[in-house]
This record gives structure tokens, C-alpha cells and sequence, in this order.
């Protein structure tokens, strides 16, 4: 666990009292949490900037009557088992589905996935969420 250590930051004043409004609607304890929460961001995009090794998901809805959307889909997915963890398909509606991919592995091949699965006709909606393995983080904690 790493030591903690105090920086001052200067800041637009009407800018800290947004900031520290901010802070007490959302109930957290104090300006350090959402500081540390805000530098993992930073560093969790860095990485996924830099292709090293990250985690998150894929989130797509799609058209269920579009054909062969769901053997395309599954082909895909094949193509990259090596990066996808589980993958979790919701019946929406009569009409749509939704399908959550957890992947880790390279962010290049991840984003190369995602942009693969977009590009499919019938997908209505994808979305990624970037975060990390945990490993980067745990260290510095
Ligand atoms: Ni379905």
C-alpha cells in the first residue's frame, strides 16, 4: 500500500464551491476521494491509449429480426475469444436484444472487437466502458 502524500492544487474559486457542492450531493466523504477517483480515470484512458492491458465491456442492443445479425455476432466472437471473458445475451423485447461481452486482454484488439461488432447492420446502439484489470490500481493503493 502506498503512502499518502498532500499537494496543493490551485483552482478558480467559483470552480471549488461547484467542486465541493458537487462533493456533498453526491454524498462522498471528502475533495480527496473524488481527486483520487478522477486521477484513476486519467490513468485507466492512458492505458487503454498506450494498448497495454485493460478490461471493461462491450454493451450492444440490436435489431433480433435483422438476418444473420446473431451468426455474425457469434462468428465475431469467435474471432476474438482470446479477449472475452463471458458474454450474456438479454431478450429485450419481441424486437431487440442486448448483449454484455466482459473483455481483458489488449486495448487495440479490444477496440478492434468493438469497432467489428459496430459496424454490423441491426446494431442499434454500442457502447464500451473502459476500465482497467485492477493491477495498476492495487498498487498504488
Ligand atoms: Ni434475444
Amino acid at each position: 500500500m502506498s503512502r499518502l502524500k498532500r499537494f496543493s492544487v490551485a483552482v478558480p474559486d467559483d470552480l471549488l464551491d461547484q467542486f465541493d457542492l458537487y462533493i456533498d450531493k453526491e454524498g462522498f466523504p471528502n475533495r480527496s476521494k473524488v481527486i483520487v477517483d478522477l486521477i484513476n480515470k486519467c490513468i485507466i484512458g492512458d492505458s487503454w491509449q498506450k494498448k497495454e492491458e485493460v478490461a471493461g465491456t462491450i454493451v450492444l442492443v440490436f435489431d433480433h429480426h435483422k438476418q444473420n445479425l446473431s451468426r455474425k455476432l457469434t462468428e465475431i466472437q469467435h474471432d476474438f475469444y482470446e479477449i472475452i471473458i463471458s458474454s450474456q445475451h438479454v431478450h429485450f423485447s419481441h424486437d431487440t436484444c442486448m448483449e454484455i461481452i466482459v473483455v481483458k486482454g489488449r486495448a487495440d484488439k479490444i477496440l478492434s472487437l468493438a469497432a467489428k461488432i459496430k459496424a454490423e447492420k441491426g446494431i442499434l446502439h454500442s457502447e464500451i466502458v473502459m476500465t482497467s484489470t485492477g493491477e495498476h490500481l492495487k498498487k498504488r493503493k
